[in-house]
């Protein structure tokens, strides 16, 4: 069981983003939102999403610490970017030591790239009576690492931060405004339960502040 004096104790976040600054997640969903505008199938986010989001997660120097802060109660949610229409969203999920979500699903495609420490992704699926159970081997996200869920390819999944000492980041990309998404939770008494998971943050990365690289250049 984590705690308040666990994090405290834990090894110190890296430093704030220095050097490309925010550049890099402009340049994705930039880039993200041009893959959208040619209107591929799912198939083609996932594959040619996950090969922008593994760009994306190669290098861990870009995220603001703002968005990288745990919190000893819960994982944290932060929103990092929302398309203007909602096509997609992009937020850092940030694990404290130990912590796990419960079973849930998505409804929407997503893309979950491990930016920082790693993570397990348990998959489960639906039994006859309506009770979510285990489906098979989960997954285990290093850094560097990315892999897809949706109501495809497997929707379902119980994810955990695989270090019991040290805080643990993924990014990930959906198919809608998430934190706005009508989802579930799959509780071991088998009656699934409604929940909207909002966002731990109320204030967004300005992306959008070129005047640096233009004084530069
Ligand atoms: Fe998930």
């Amino acid at each position: 069981m984590n705690t308040a004096a666990d994090i405290t104790t834990a090894p110190a976040i890296p430093p704030a983003a220095t050097g490309r600054g925010i550049a890099p997640l402009r340049d994705f969903v930039t880039a993200f939102g041009r893959l959208l505008d040619s209107a591929p199938d799912e198939a083609r986010v996932l594959a040619e999403g996950g090969a922008l989001l593994r760009t994306l997660v190669a290098q861990d120097d870009w995220l603001p610490t703002a968005y990288a802060q745990p919190n000893p109660e819960r994982y944290q949610q932060f929103l990092l970017h929302a398309d203007s229409t909602e096509r997609f969203s992009v937020v850092s999920f940030v694990w404290g030591p130990g912590q796990a979500t419960p079973v849930h699903d998505h409804t929407v495609w997503g893309l979950i790239g491990m930016l920082r420490g790693a993570e397990y992704s348990q998959p489960w699926r639906l039994g006859d009576d309506g009770r979510a159970v285990p489906d098979g081997e989960g997954v285990r996200l290093d850094a560097g690492d990315v892999e897809a869920v949706s109501p495809t390819v497997g929707d379902v999944h119980r994810v955990h931060n695989l270090f019991d000492d040290r805080v643990s980041i993924s990014i990930h990309v959906y198919g809608a405004n998430i934190g706005a998404v009508r989802r579930h939770t799959y509780p071991a008494e088998g009656t699934r339960k409604p929940f909207i998971s909002g966002y731990s943050n109320t204030e967004l990365p300005n992306l959008w502040d070129r005047s640096i690289e233009l004084r530069n250049a």
